[in-house]
Parts: C-alpha cells; sequence; structure tokens
C-alpha cells in the first residue's frame, strides 16, 4: 500500500536520482496534486493510503519530472506575485526574479489611481495581470507575437476576475500601437544570447519557447528595439520598467539614455542581482537642458 509519507519518500530518492536540483520540495508538490492533499495532510496524516488512481497519476507526474519537465507544466500552474496563474508549453513559467519588475513601479501609482499600462511579450499575463490585481484603477493591453500565449494570458484574466480591464492583442512589439498612450510600459522580453541556450538546464532549454527566450547573438536585439518603441508610446512623464538579464543593465540603460528616458535606474532582485532597468519618458513643458 503506498501512504503520503511512502510516495513522498520514494518519489524524493527517485528525483534526486534523475538530478533535479530541488527533490524534495518537486516530490511534495506532485504528491500533494496527485493524492489531492495539502502540506499539512502529509504531516498531519501520513499514513493515508492512495488510491489505485492517485497512484497511477503520480507514477506518471514522476517520470515526466525525471525526463526533467518543469513541475509547472506538470501542475499546469505558477503563483507569482499574490496570484495564481495557469501556464502551458506555450508560456514562459513566470519567474520570481520577474517580481522585481512590481516592486519598481508599483509605488509610483497610488491604490486607486487610473492609468494605463502596456505589458509587452505579455505571455502568461504575470506582470499585466499583477498589476491590475494591485490597482484596482488601472487597465492593461498585453501584447504578445505568440497566439497561443495570448490564449493562456486570456484564461488568465478571466480566472482572475480581470477580464474586464485586459485587453490583448497579437503583434510585433508596439508596432500596431498609437504614440503617447500609456501611462506605464512594463516588459520581460527574451533576453538569453542564442549562443548560450544549448547550456541552459534541461528544464528550460527543452520545454520553454524558444520565442520567449533568444535574445540573438548578445541577448541585447529586443531591447534594441523595445528602448525608442516604449519612448514613442508612453505619455509624457509615464514610466517603463524592463527586465533585463545578468551582466545587461549597462547597456540596457545606455539604450534608454540613448532613446531620451530620463530618470533612468537600476533595480536589483532579492539575490542582489540587477534585473531591472526603470525610468520615465519627459514630462510635458520640461525644457531641454542645453535648449
Ligand atoms: C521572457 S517571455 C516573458 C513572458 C511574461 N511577460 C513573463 O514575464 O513571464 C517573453 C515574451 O515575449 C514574447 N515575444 C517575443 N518576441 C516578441 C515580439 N516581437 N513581439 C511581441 N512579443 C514577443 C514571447 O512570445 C514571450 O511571451
Amino acid at each position: 500500500m503506498t501512504t503520503l509519507v511512502s510516495a513522498w519518500t520514494a518519489a524524493k530518492v527517485r528525483l534526486k536520482a534523475a538530478g533535479i536540483d530541488s527533490p524534495v520540495i518537486d516530490a511534495r508538490l506532485l504528491v500533494e496534486a496527485a493524492a489531492s492533499a495539502t502540506r499539512v495532510d502529509i504531516i498531519a496524516d501520513p499514513h493515508r493510503a492512495l488510491t489505485a488512481e492517485q497512484d497511477a497519476a503520480l507514477e506518471g507526474y514522476i517520470s515526466r519530472r525525471e525526463k526533467r519537465e518543469p513541475i509547472s507544466h506538470i501542475l499546469r500552474s505558477k503563483g507569482f506575485w499574490k496570484i495564481m496563474l495557469r501556464v502551458t508549453p506555450d508560456v514562459l513559467t513566470p519567474r520570481p526574479d520577474t517580481e522585481t519588475i512590481l516592486d519598481a513601479v508599483l509605488p509610483r501609482f497610488a491604490e486607486n489611481q487610473r492609468f494605463s499600462v502596456l505589458d509587452l511579450g505579455v505571455g502568461s499575463g504575470a506582470i499585466l495581470l499583477a498589476i491590475l490585481s494591485e490597482r484596482p484603477g488601472a487597465r492593461g493591453l498585453g501584447v504578445d507575437v505568440s497566439e497561443d500565449a495570448l490564449a493562456v494570458a486570456r484564461e488568465n484574466a478571466a480566472n482572475l476576475g480581470l477580464a474586464d480591464r485586459t485587453a490583448l492583442l497579437r503583434g510585433d512589439w508596439t508596432w500596431a500601437l498609437a504614440q503617447d498612450d500609456f501611462d506605464l510600459v512594463v516588459s520581460n522580453p527574451p533576453y538569453i544570447p542564442s549562443g548560450d541556450i544549448a547550456g541552459l538546464s534541461p528544464e528550460v532549454r527543452d520545454y520553454e519557447p524558444r520565442v520567449a527566450l533568444d535574445g540573438g547573438n548578445d541577448g541585447l536585439d529586443a531591447y534594441r528595439v523595445l528602448a525608442p518603441q516604449i519612448l514613442r508610446v508612453l505619455k509624457a512623464g509615464g514610466v517603463f520598467a524592463v527586465e533585463v538579464g545578468l551582466g545587461q543593465s549597462a547597456a540596457v540603460r545606455a539604450l534608454f539614455e540613448a532613446a531620451g528616458a530620463e530618470d533612468i535606474r537600476v533595480v536589483a532582485d532579492l539575490g542582489l542581482r540587477d534585473r531591472v532597468v526603470t525610468g520615465h519618458k519627459k514630462p510635458l513643458g520640461q525644457n531641454p537642458v542645453n535648449g
């Protein structure tokens, strides 16, 4: 008979042998999902038996994880900020590092302020929907080149009760958008240098959409396009924040400086790595410094 605790123990051993970084947590998450149990059940009722169906479901989950499929794909969900998102192989799994964008921008907008947000490369909807969930006066547009990603974002907006404040559009960055239209523009574009992708963990390399990862030769292709485009679609005085990869903050800052952004700051993530470049577009009525 398989019990919650024996299932957890056996799963840990198998995942460790498969080279998984976090076998203890992953095993627990898979047991919880397969046995419809909570973390507390595993501790308080460890000898509860799994049904044959639950046992079979767990076997399926473990063998997928042994092949390095991400937990978020197996469970089809991932927590981000304070919201739970549906995740499929069509979207990047939202990362905790990306929450740095929320830390950087939320203090700039008051609790009930009415404002417009644009999320370029919206993916699952993580950044946009987290902002809308925190700021009830905000309305947002998410753009993505992938129709399949937009379908996931649409489902997440509906699940979170945010569909009436969320518009989603298929497009190539801002090409279809009017200028001077948004109070806030956020983006977590693809930024992995193409040559580095083969060396990523199998969870990322083999399972995340390439269009969500590949930033071209030096990883900066998207920022070259986005810096001037973001400044074009922001209203005067509007705020932007973009996520950057390791070692990219100085180059991305320079691209936004060249595009005319002001008050540019680099914000570190919880691991103290430069993670977000933020700033604003010149407010109306401000004279050029050398003008
Ligand atoms: C790194 S993922 C970020 C997803 C999500 N915003 C997040 O932070 O979890 C980058 C996203 O940009 C989208 N993308 C790539 N090239 C694009 C383009 N030219 N125009 C619009 N979206 C694009 C990808 O489809 C992907 O969803």
